[in-house]
């Protein structure tokens, strides 16, 4: 269960860096909300913008992950943020393995960090939702916001009271029901993708988050870590 303890700030440089820093003294489950970030990070290096507005937050796991069952937190994580979007009337589709898009553009992404090589001493899961952002300047193709979206303005904590609940119920159910849902709200399967300077049809994504990737001369099985669906927006 996460939530029973939240921790809420003005600034911070990043809810991740601040969980990862202060690592020892954080139960399971903790959240850490930050209004803004000053250094708010996204997969591969990339920069999140993080003024005043949108939703940012990180919650700490550690109750013995195995690393080889890392994506079942990634599926978790994803519905989560899809059911609490259906909440509040908004469909989202999830661009694996874990960005949620609505209409093609990018409305929330997650930063999965561990520390651990087979059991995991940690997990810290980061969340950012665009919700009242709107203005995305030169991302205006690819990024939108719950207030773009509707055209009405959102209170941040009411969203993730709604996430909480969401995710704690989410983690009691069944992994192989879970799954079926994450594809039934994934976009990527049928599309096409570079790997390796290569053209490929994805066919599949296996329960472990595998992703299955064909062309003429066969098919290929990738490790969600080593691919990057960058041209899906
Ligand atoms: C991505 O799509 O690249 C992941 C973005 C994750 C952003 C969130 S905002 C809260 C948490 N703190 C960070 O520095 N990053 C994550």
């Amino acid at each position: 269960m996460i939530g029973k303890s939240i921790k809420r700030f003005e600034d911070l440089d990043s809810t991740n860096s601040f969980v990862k820093r202060n690592i020892s003294n954080l139960e399971h489950g903790t959240i850490i909300v930050a209004i803004s970030q000053s250094e708010g990070r996204g997969r591969r290096d990339n920069k999140w913008m993080s003024k005043e507005g949108n939703l940012y937050f990180s919650f700490v796991l550690k109750n013995n992950i195995e690393r080889q069952c890392i994506f079942r937190y990634i599926v978790e994580v994803s519905l989560g943020i899809i059911n609490t979007l259906k909440e509040l009337n908004i469909d989202a589709l999830i661009k694996y393995p874990n960005d949620c898009l609505i209409d093609g553009k990018k409305v929330s992404g997650i930063l999965l960090e561990s520390s651990g090589t087979f059991k995991l001493d940690y997990i810290v899961i980061g969340i950012g939702i665009n919700v009242n952002q709107v203005k995305f300047n030169e991302l205006t193709n690819k990024a939108t916001s719950l207030k773009i979206e509707t055209k009405k303005n959102y209170n941040i904590n009411n969203i993730l009271d709604k996430f909480i609940k969401n995710y704690n119920s989410i983690i009691e159910m069944n992994y192989d029901k879970l799954f079926d849902l994450y594809l039934n709200s994934s976009i990527v399967i049928g599309k096409t993708i570079t790997y390796n300077d290569e053209k490929y049809i994805i066919s599949n994504i296996e329960r472990d988050g595998t992703i299955v990737i064909e062309k003429d001369n066969g098919e290929r099985r990738v490790a969600y870590s080593e691919i990057n669906l960058k041209e899906f927006y």
